[in-house]
């Protein structure tokens, strides 16, 4: 099987979880590259449901191994949290879950200034998921971050700790007013942790080298989607990583000539969690429907997604960036009930017409979508399985975004549990 990238292509929350479930069979090894706790990845196996922030959403194949790339910044907490969690449901983990020794930590006080930052922003908050993403990878770009290598030495650690927190309570201080936090007690508890991660952390440069010299196949899971990545999408309402195919190297250390395939994962529809600008939102009564339908809230901080038309300049600006090679659609069952269905093919704004996604937050912010409307099915389709037993106007719209967008659809889910997808 070739190694194969699987990304978000909108502001997250397309479904990855599932949809690395599914594929996760066909592969050897499934590899997290960047994000951390922000993430939420949820699978439904039958009555249980399992939700992901670190741990790759392979783990539930036991036969598979699971990575943490370096890329990654690592929550031990939320990562002892998560293993512990599935050891209660008997998944046992170790021997096919490693950590990258070269992944940067995230300590309590990257989640206080998260939180301190988003206060200050006041109205222009980002509205972060308080999982100092962004204040972490801020020390990992400044070279003030600490590694899980260095979490391991614990009297290098100690040093290390002790200066980084001396300086962050200046800022806590002079610049927010603020509490200071004592190093000792993040010591104490950061040393807890390190004697339970220590079993899971390794040269994962390595064993990734090693893999892809024996001929085993590679599943990249994206975490977050195209449009929060912080250099191509609505900066700065975005998040701290390169969330698009690009990050994968960097991330995981393989080099591109290993990704061999890259799947895009859509909604049938768009939703974003957090603010920034969202061109086709759909407010009041009708966005409702839809949140409600499909069940929007986040998976990490159980937030109303905002919801809002599938929007084609924008999955065409995501395609281009990764250069997809094939989709797969989300949640159609979401739009059963709509009479018509509405897709976004241009922005307007000052009398320009945008066939591509803009740079300028005033543009998305202010510009009126331009829809093409088409039929909805209204009929339940959460019971189908195969491309030939779905509604002719549901082919159509599937039709519709593939013919727009350029790019074949592979797949189709219609509802959350591990059964329900058609393959196209
Ligand atoms: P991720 O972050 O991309 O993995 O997505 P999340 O897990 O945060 O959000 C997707 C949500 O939609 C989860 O609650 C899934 O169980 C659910 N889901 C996934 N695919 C489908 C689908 O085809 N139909 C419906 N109705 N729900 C789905
Ligand atoms: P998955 O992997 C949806 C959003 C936050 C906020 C912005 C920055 O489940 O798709 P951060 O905490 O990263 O600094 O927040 O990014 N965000 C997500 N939205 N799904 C996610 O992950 C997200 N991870 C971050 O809501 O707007
Ligand atoms: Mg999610």
């Amino acid at each position: 099987m070739a190694n194969t990238c699987v990304i978000g292509l909108q502001w997250g929350d397309e479904g990855k979880g599932k949809i690395i479930d599914i594929l996760a069979k066909d592969y050897d090894i499934i590899a997290r590259y960047q994000g951390g706790g922000n993430a939420g990845h949820t699978l439904i196996i039958g009555d249980e449901k399992f939700i992901f922030h670190l741990i790759p959403s392979g783990i539930l194949h036991q036969d598979k191994k699971c990575v943490i790339g370096n890329g990654i910044v690592f929550d031990p907490k939320l990562f002892i949290e998560e293993i512990e969690g599935l050891a209660e449901r008997n998944i046992n983990v170790t021997g096919n879950l490693f950590v990258s020794d070269r992944a940067h930590v995230v300590f309590p006080y990257h989640k206080k200034l998260d939180l301190l930052q988003e206060k200050q922003k006041g109205n222009s908050m980002i509205g972060t998921t308080g999982r100092g993403i962004g204040p972490c990878y801020t020390d990992k770009i400044s070279r003030d971050g600490i590694r899980v290598a260095e979490l391991l030495d614990k009297e290098r650690f100690k040093d290390k700790l002790k200066r980084t927190v001396e300086e962050k309570n200046r800022t806590f201080v002079k610049l927010y007013d603020d509490e200071p936090v004592s190093w000792e007690d993040i010591y104490e508890e950061y040393c807890g942790y390190a004697d339970k991660i220590a079993p899971f952390v390794c040269d994962t440069v390595d064993l990734m080298a090693r893999a892809i010299g024996d001929n085993k196949s590679i599943l990249f899971e994206g975490a977050q989607g195209a449009l929060l990545d912080v250099d191509f999408g609505t900066y700065p309402f975005t998040t701290s990583s390169n969330t698009t195919s690009g990050g994968v190297s960097s991330g995981i250390g393989v080099s591109p000539k290993q990704i061999n395939n890259i799947i895009g994962i859509t909604k049938a529809y768009t939703t974003r969690v957090g603010s920034g600008p969202f061109p086709t939102e759909v407010e009041g009564e009708d966005g409702e429907h839809i949140r409600k339908k499909g069940g929007e809230f986040g998976s990490t901080t159980g937030r109303p997604r905002r919801c809002g038309w599938f929007d084609a300049v924008a999955i065409q600006h995501s395609v281009r960036i990764s250069g997809v090679d094939s989709l797969i659609v989300t949640k159609l069952d979401v739009l059963d009930d709509q009479d018509t269905i509405k897709i976004c093919t241009g922005y307007k704004y000052n009398e320009k017409l945008y066939k591509t996604f803009p740079a300028d937050i005033d543009v998305l912010n202010n510009c009126e979508p331009v829809y093409e409307e088409v039929p909805g099915w209204n009929e339940d389709t959460s019971g189908m399985r195969s491309a030939e037993s779905l509604p002719e106007k549901a082919k159509d719209y599937i039709k519709r975004i593939e013919n727009i967008v350029g790019v074949k659809v592979k797949m189709v889910s219609v509802g959350p549990e591990r059964s329900q997808i058609i393959s196209i």
